[in-house]
């Protein structure tokens, strides 16, 4: 199932807020017990936005930022889809903002606009672009695609709360691309479920049955993974593939232990699909009910199949996972942020040649798992190092600012008390802020929401450095 226009990533940039909770410190204010967040969820850091930033702010950035870097000419792009379940407005899509960008150049004819549904959004944002770049709406001279996917993820108090976060990821696509996504093998599983929701719109706060959405996303990776091998047989004439067909994996991430139960449970499902695929042990082999439906929550099972996949896992999956263990879930971005974490700290030989396996989860739900494979090429090399040099997570990660357990909760509070409000001046310092960051100027008495950029914009006092320089 191949295409001659080889659709796929071109390029890609990670907006990460300047402030951060350590969670070892969160730990300790909320009195969890020593090690429940860091260990037992696998957390390092949060990003916490304040008051002015909100989904608008972060999209702007991570798009007028992915624009510079790429060097991409507004005039020159065709498609544009944000995925996000960050709703500040009923009516008004984030997308509609982002066409700010576009002013200057002209440029007006952009097809696409938000998705919705939880951390699932950019997932069908991405697919809508692949869908559009192999249609025949593609214009000369209007080739490109960006999927925006962003979040500012934010729980009231309690055990949800350090599984929150904030990020915003941009992804250029295009066709002869050095990232190809396979074609045929995209699986899918829809389902109708309470596990997490929005339904109070006067909270950021959601709703959430965390046990639930854990089964919820456990069952959605077996649903998904059986339709991607099933695919991969018929379309690939791959014999019983394996995880192994996966060089990278990526998932999306509310919590990096959730992912390590998720890379196990990948062979546990291999196993189920031919118990001669991997050793076990007898009390695998002895197991009275060993069926999907039987072992969602079956910690010996779980753990057993952890440790079998464990240096796979390092080689594997622990590279997609930096920007979420620092950052946090970022909900519809979160999968995307393995994405970035993946082709920037990976050198490109590493990754040339291979296949990335990418799962997505929406709670409500809405999964998918796909892939994409790594062209080896030297224009394709090339562009991956590009690639890393502009996203330069470490270094992003290590310029950022920590703040205190005690000053996040005053910021949770700041932000709960002001969401929807209307006439409001943003009362949190715009020295805090990378250069190059959107944020909020104001709310009028409209509820029109006023933005400017930190370095850049004549309304801006803060003194800077430059925005960061392209690396072409
Ligand atoms: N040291 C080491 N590990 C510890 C410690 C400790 N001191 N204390 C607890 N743990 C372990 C637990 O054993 C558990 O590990 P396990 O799952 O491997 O058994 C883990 O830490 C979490 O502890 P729990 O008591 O299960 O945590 P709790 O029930 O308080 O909350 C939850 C966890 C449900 C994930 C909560 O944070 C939540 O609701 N988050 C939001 C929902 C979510 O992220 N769902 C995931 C999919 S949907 C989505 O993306 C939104």
């Amino acid at each position: 199932m191949s295409n001659p226009l080889n659709v796929g990533i071109h390029g890609a940039e990670i907006y990460i807020p300047k402030k951060f909770v350590n969670q070892t410190e969160l730990e300790q204010f909320d009195g969890a017990s020593a090690g429940k967040y860091t260990i037992g969820l696998g957390q390092l850091n949060m990003s916490v936005c304040d008051d002015r930033e909100d989904i608008n702010s972060i999209c702007l950035t991570a798009v007028s930022s992915l624009l510079e870097k790429y060097e991409i000419d507004p005039a020159s792009v065709g498609f544009l889809e944000v995925g996000t379940e960050t709703i500040i407005d009923k009516s008004k899509s984030v997308k509609s903002v982002l066409m700010q960008l576009f002013v200057e150049s002209g440029n007006h004819n952009i097809e696409g606009i938000d998705c919705k549904n939880a951390c699932y959004g950019g997932t069908n944002a991405l697919f809508g672009a692949i869908n559009w770049l192999e249609s025949g709406y593609v214009e000369e001279g209007k080739e490109w695609a960006i999927v925006v996917a962003a979040d500012i993820a934010v729980y009231k108090s309690g055990s949800a709360r350090p599984t929150g976060g904030a990020g915003a990821i941009a992804i250029l696509l295009g066709r002869q691309a050095p990232i190809v996504f396979d074609r045929g093998v995209r699986s899918t599983f829809m389902d109708h479920v309470w596990d997490f929701y929005k339904p109070d719109l006067h909270s950021e706060y959601p709703e959430v049955d965390g046990p639930l959405s854990n089964t919820c996303y456990i069952k959605a990776i077996d649903k998904c993974y059986e339709g991607y091998l099933d695919r991969l047989e018929k379309y690939q004439g791959i014999v019983t593939p394996t995880l192994k067909i996966g060089d990278y994996y990526l998932f999306h991430c509310p919590y990096s232990k959730l992912v390590q139960k998720s890379f196990g449970r990948l062979a546990f499902n291999d196993y189920l699909r031919n118990k001669d695929a991997i050793p076990v042990p007898d009390a695998i082999k002895e197991h009275p009910n060993l069926t999907r439906e039987k072992t969602y929550a079956d910690k010996n099972v779980e753990k057993i199949f952890m440790d079998i996949v464990k240096a796979d896992q390092k080689a594997r999956v622990d590279p997609g996972l930096i920007a979420s263990r620092n950052c946090g879930n970022m909900y519809c971005g979160s999968l995307y942020s393995g994405l970035c974490s993946l082709l920037s700290e990976t050198p490109a030989e590493s990754l040339a040649g291979k296949r990335i396996v990418l799962f997505s989860y929406g709670s409500g739900l809405s999964s998918s798992m796909f892939s994409a494979s790594v062209q080896q090429d030297g224009a394709s090399i090339a562009a991956l190092k590009r690639i890393s040099q502009n996203i330069r997570l470490a270094d992003r990660l290590a310029a950022r600012t920590k703040i205190e357990p005690k000053v996040y909760d005053e910021i949770m509070a700041l932000r709960q008390a002001t969401h929807n409000v209307k006439s409001y001046t943003p009362v949190s310092s715009v020295k805090d802020v990378f250069p190059g960051t959107w944020y909020l100027v104001e709310i009028d008495g409209m509820f029109r929401r006023k933005y400017a950029r930190a370095g850049v914009s004549s309304e801006d006092s803060m003194e800077t450095t430059p925005p960061l320089t392209p690396v072409l």
